[in-house]
């Protein structure tokens, strides 16, 4: 029996898509605990790529039940888009189960994230739009519409009719918008309710079950521990939380069944949207990893911002989640560029910080404090193992390990399902 907690150590980006289609072939079930489609995991098999948004990366996993969890809020029509467009490159998405409890993401969340974000200005976090925070701000008030509605018509019109008496007030009277009409929203998940009625599942109970049958479950986070809403650097995250305690919630398994977390990280690290990023880059450098690493959001197409790797943020993360093991990805990256600075602490008006500050106003003054390596020039994307890695970057790797607080389990050496160095495997914890 294995229980696998995947999540992001930054802000998002990681690899975590690649992690979950290497080990999503040796598991029963991958599930989605938290987020929606404000992700984008990439998986590439045999030059194909794939960007999963809002479904699990595990639906790639021929032999994996992919399950949306009840941390999950889904947008339906993005949904059965996703599942159209895998199932005409001939992927097969007939086993996707879906939580009862999850939450719906309404067309009036979208409408909220946008015109909230424009009411924001300068202070606008940056969010993808796609009406994530307004979701879980109403799961949170006790106003959502879960999945489970849509199988209760007079309930579901009861709910959207008391969600939409505020929210339409907020609309006309602050945001100068027309009021939304809810027989429109009724209608518009109603005519969902017959496709979605088969996949639906008590998934904590078939989670559960299939581990004391000694099955193996992945659960593959969505966004990241620095844009977790109790742990990142608020208020510049995402509404739920993609850290190791939010999985076990966000899958309805016990934190005392968990076999391993572990935390997938870069080499080097990124960052979508507003917010503090202590190691940021604004010179050539930046550009040279936001090139040659492709760092270009899959959801807004947006360009990443690029920074060095930070150790502070590393060792913070593993903390918050209990990682086990790092997957490092994105090493091929750093092939060729002379010196590779690592951030040890930070410097914050004069003091030296070796762990994450107190409060979100000193992290907003953190200066990165570096230590240089030097980098390999090798082609190191065919390396298999640990040892085949040229000396410079098993240095980097090891130095990065010391740093971490964590061992380094896997080494991610390019994009493709087969360019990755196992260390350790999760699946023999
Ligand atoms: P996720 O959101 O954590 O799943 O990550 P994304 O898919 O948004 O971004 C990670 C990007 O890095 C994708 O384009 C992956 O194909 C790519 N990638 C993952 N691991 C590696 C690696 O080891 N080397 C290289 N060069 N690319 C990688
Ligand atoms: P994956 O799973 C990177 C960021 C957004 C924004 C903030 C809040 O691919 O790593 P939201 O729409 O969630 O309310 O936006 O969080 N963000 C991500 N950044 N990767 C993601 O997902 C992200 N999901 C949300 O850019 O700054
Ligand atoms: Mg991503």
């Amino acid at each position: 029996m294995a229980a696998i907690i995947i999540v992001g150590a930054q802000w998002g980006d990681e690899g975590k898509g690649k992690a979950t289609d290497i080990l999503g072939g040796l598991v029963d079930y991958v599930v989605k605990p938290n987020g929606g489609n404000n992700a984008g995991h990439t998986v590439v098999v045999g030059g194909e790529k794939y960007e999963l948004k809002l479904l699990p990366a595990g639906v790639l996993s021929e032999n994996a039940t992919p399950v949306l969890g009840n941390g999950v809020v889904i947008n339906l029509e993005a949904l059965f888009e996703e599942i159209d467009g895998l199932e005409a490159r001939g992927a097969d998405a007939s086993r996707l189960r879906i939580s009862a409890n999850a939450h719906l993401v309404s067309p009036y969340h979208i409408t909220l994230d946008r015109v909230q974000e424009r009411f924001l200005g300068k202070r606008a976090i940056g969010t993808t739009g796609r009406g994530i925070g307004p979701t879980y701000a109403d799961k949170v008030a006790r106003i959502g519409i879960r999945v489970q509605d849509l199988f209760d018509e007079s309930i579901l019109r009861q709910k959207i009719e008391s969600a939409l008496d505020v929210k339409n007030q907020m609309l006309v009277k602050m945001y100068n918008r027309a009021p939304i009409d809810p027989n429109e929203v009724a209608e518009y998940f109603l005519s969902y309710a017959d496709r979605v009625r088969p996949m639906v599942i008590d998934s904590t109970f078939v989670l559960n079950q299939a581990l004391d049958e000694g099955k193996h479950v992945l659960m593959e986070g969505g966004q990241a521990t620095m844009l977790d809403v109790d742990h990142g650097t608020y208020p510049f995250v995402t509404s739920s939380n993609p850290t190791s305690g939010g999985a076990c919630v966000g899958a309805g398994i016990g934190p005392t069944r968990i076999t391993s977390t572990l935390g997938i990280i870069k080499a080097y690290t990124t960052r979508v949207g507003a917010g503090p990023f202590p190691t940021e880059l604004f010179d050539k450098w930046g550009e040279y990893l936001q090139t040659v690493g492709g760092e270009v959001g899959v959801n807004t197409g947006r360009k990443r911002r690029c920074g060095w790797y930070d150790s502070v943020l590393a060792r913070y993360a593993s903390r918050v989640n209990g990682f086990t093991d790092l997957f490092l990805t994105k090493l091929d990256v750093l092939t060729g560029i002379g010196e590779i600075p690592i951030c040890v602490a930070y410097d914050v008006d004069g003091v030296r910080h070796d762990e994450m500050p107190l409060t979100q106003s000193e992290f907003h003054h953190a200066e990165p404090i570096f230590e240089t390596m030097p980098a390999w020039d090798e082609d190191i994307t065919g390396c298999k193992t640990f040892e085949e890695l040229p000396q410079r970057a098993q240095d980097y790797v090891k130095r990065l390990e010391e740093l971490s607080g964590c061992r380094i389990s896997y080494i991610g050496v390019g994009p493709g399902r087969d360019q990755t160095i196992t260390v350790h495997d999760v699946m023999d914890a």
